[in-house]
C-alpha cells in the first residue's frame, strides 16, 4: 500500500487488544467503565467484545478495580488521558498489532474489529485508525508497539493529544466511505459523555429488550420461514411479477459511458433489467463488468449516462442516498468476504444483528432457514476457513439474502469452484430467484450458468454492448466474439 513506508515483512503479526478502562468520569461523577448498559457494566461488556475478535485481552486501567474482569496493565503515565493508557498498553504487549479500545463505545461490533484488525494485518503503518466526519477514532484503532516510543516522547513533553502524533508516524486511514463500502456504518462510535446520552442510550437498550421478549414481526420472516427447497423450478420467464408497469426497469443503463484515464471501459451502454428478472453480463476479463456492477450500487459514477437503480434515478446521489438504495441491493462478493473469525452462522446473523430489531430466537430462526436454504445448515458452527470454496460462496449467498434485498448482484459467482459445485450454485441462484422474487444481475464467463439463469443476456465487447437480448438469440448472433464464446463453452463441455 504506501511501499516507502514498509516496517516489517509480510506475515503474520502477533495481535493484541487492550480495553481502556480510563478513569473517573467528572461528568458522570463516576467509572464510566462500571455504567450499565443492557444490564452489563461496559467494562464487561467491552472485555466480551474484544474476546470475540482477539485471543489476549487485557484491561488498561487500575489493578484493584479491574481484576475480576480480566488481567489488568496498570496505567505509568496516569491523568494524562487515554495517551496515558496507550503508552502503558504498548510497553507491555508483545505483539506488533495492538488494538486500543475505549471501554465507553459500546455499539463497537466485533465484524467491524474484525475488519480492522485484518486491514492493521495488511497496512504496513504504525497506526491503522478509522476517520469518521472529519475527526479521527484513536480509541478505536491499532498501534503498532513501537508507537510506545513515540507516545513516550509526547508524554514527557506534556503533549496528550493523540491526534497530533498522527502527522509525525505512518498512518493507514479507514475512512467513512470504505466503511460504507463494507457494509458498516458510523454510528458504531457513537460515545457517550453525558447523563443525557446515558439515558438515550439505555431507552434504546430497553426497548431492544423488550423486543426480545415477546412480540413478534411475523412478516418480516414469512421470506425465510418455510426453508423446504421448491420442489419444481420453472423456467426463465414463466413466473409472473406483479406491480412494475409503470414504474419501468428496476435497473437501466441509459447511455453510459466511463473512462479511466485514456481508457474508455463503457461507451453508451443500455440495457434493462426488470422486476424479477435476471439478466447476466457476458464478456472477456477486463471488459468492464465488475465496473458495470459499481456503477449499479454507485460506488463509481458515470462520466456522462443515466444509472436507474430500484426505479430510482441514482446517478448524482448523494452517499446517504446510496445507503438507502444499498439495503435493497446487495452484492455478493467472488471471495465471500466473510469475517474469519465468525462462524456461519454468525456471519449469516451479522446483518440482522446490525438491525437491532429481532430478538436472538428471531435471529437464530432465520439463520438457519437461510443456511438450510442454501444448503449448508449443518455447517452452523464452523469458521469459513474449515469450508471449501463452493460452500464460502453459499455462505456468502445466505449473508446477502439476510438483509432481505429486493436485488442481488453476483460478481462471477462460478469462478474457481468444481463444475459440479458450480452447477449447484447456479440451481440455487435459480431456485433463490423464483422464491424470494429477486431480481439479480449476475455477472460471468460461465456460458452454461447464463444459459440456465438469464432472462436476458447484455454482451460486453470492446467497452460496448454488441449484444443485448434473450440466450436463446444470442446463440444465433453472428458476432465473432459471441460465436467464440459459445464454441470455446461446446468443446469446454466435449473435454
Ligand atoms: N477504479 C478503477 N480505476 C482505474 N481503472 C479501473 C478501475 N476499475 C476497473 N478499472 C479498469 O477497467 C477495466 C475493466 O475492469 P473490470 O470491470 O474489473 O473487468 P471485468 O470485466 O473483468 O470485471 C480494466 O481495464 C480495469 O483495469
Ligand atoms: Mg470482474
Amino acid at each position: 500500500m504506501h511501499p516507502q513506508r514498509r516496517l516489517y515483512d509480510r506475515k503474520m503479526k502477533s495481535t493484541a487488544t487492550f480495553i481502556l478502562a480510563g478513569g473517573r468520569s467528572s461528568r458522570m461523577g463516576t467509572d464510566k467503565a462500571f455504567l450499565e448498559l443492557g444490564g452489563k457494566p461496559l467494562i464487561a461488556s467491552a472485555v466480551e467484545l474484544a474476546r470475540k475478535v482477539a485471543a489476549e485481552v487485557k484491561i488498561v486501567g487500575d489493578p484493584e478495580k479491574f481484576r475480576a474482569f480480566g488481567p489488568v496493565v496498570k496505567d505509568v503515565y496516569r491523568d494524562c488521558g487515554p495517551l496515558g493508557g496507550i503508552h502503558a498498553a504498548l510497553k507491555n504487549t508483545d505483539a506488533e498489532v495492538n488494538l486500543m479500545l475505549a471501554v465507553d463505545l459500546p455499539f463497537l461490533t466485533a465484524p467491524f474489529l474484525d475488519y480492522l484488525l485484518k486491514r492493521a494485518q495488511s497496512a504496513e503503518t504504525m497506526v491503522t485508525v478509522p476517520s469518521t466526519g472529519g475527526y479521527f477514532q484513536p480509541l478505536c484503532a491499532v498501534y503498532h508497539k513501537q508507537f510506545a516510543d513515540v507516545a513516550e516522547r509526547a508524554l514527557a513533553k506534556g503533549r496528550n493529544k493523540i491526534d497530533q502524533l498522527f502527522r509525525d508516524v505512518s498512518v493507514d486511514v479507514i475512512s467513512e466511505d470504505e466503511m460504507v463500502a463494507n457494509g458498516f456504518t458510523v454510528s458504531i462510535f457513537r460515545n457517550l459523555n453525558t447523563p443525557e446520552e446515558w439515558q438515550e442510550a439505555r431507552g434504546e437498550f430497553v426497548s431492544r429488550s423488550a423486543y426480545m421478549m415477546g412480540t413478534t414481526r411475523m412478516q418480516e420472516e414469512t421470506a425465510y420461514s418455510s426453508p423446504e427447497i421448491a420442489q419444481s423450478i420453472p423456467e426463465p420467464g414463466s413466473e409472473q411479477v406483479e406491480r412494475t408497469e409503470e414504474q419501468g426497469p428496476y435497473i437501466q443503463f441509459r447511455d453510459v459511458s466511463k473512462a479511466f484515464g485514456e481508457k474508455h471501459v463503457l461507451t453508451d451502454v443500455g440495457f434493462e433489467v426488470n422486476t424479477g428478472e435476471t439478466v447476466c453480463i457476458l464478456g472477456r476479463s477486463g471488459v468492464g463488468k465488475s465496473v458495470a456492477l459499481q456503477h449499479i450500487l454507485g460506488f463509481l459514477r458515470p462520466d456522462s449516462g443515466r444509472v436507474i437503480v430500484a426505479y430510482e434515478d441514482i446517478t448524482d446521489y448523494s452517499e446517504k442516498e446510496m445507503e438507502r438504495i444499498r439495503k435493497k441491493v446487495t452484492m455478493v462478493f467472488q471471495n465471500g468476504a466473510l469475517f474469519d473469525s465468525l462462524t456461519v452462522g454468525e456471519n449469516v446473523a451479522f446483518p440482522l444483528r446490525e438491525r437491532g430489531d429481532l430478538s436472538e430466537d428471531q435471529i437464530l430462526q432465520i439463520v438457519s432457514g437461510l443456511l438450510d436454504m442454501v444448503g449448508v445448515k449443518e455447517m452452523a458452527d464452523q469458521l469459513p476457513a474449515e469450508l471449501s470454496t463452493g460452500m464460502k460462496r453459499s455462505v456468502a449467498i445466505a449473508r446477502a439474502l439476510a438483509s432481505q434485498p429486493e436485488c442481488v448482484l453476483y460478481d462471477e459467482p462460478t469462478t474457481m469452484v468444481d463444475p459440479l459445485m458450480g452447477q449447484l450454485l447456479g440451481d440455487l441462484m435459480k431456485r433463490l430467484k423464483f422464491q424470494l422474487h429477486l431480481t439479480s444481475v449476475v455477472v460471468t464467463h460461465d456460458m452454461r450458468l447464463a444459459k440456465k439463469l438469464a432472462d436476458k443476456v447484455v454482451f460486453l465487447h470492446e467497452s460496448k454492448v454488441i449484444f443485448y437480448g434473450t440466450y436463446a438469440d444470442m446463440e444465433k448472433s453472428d458476432e465473432p466474439i459471441v460465436q467464440e464464446f459459445l464454441e470455446l463453452d461446446r468443446l469446454d463441455l466435449g473435454a
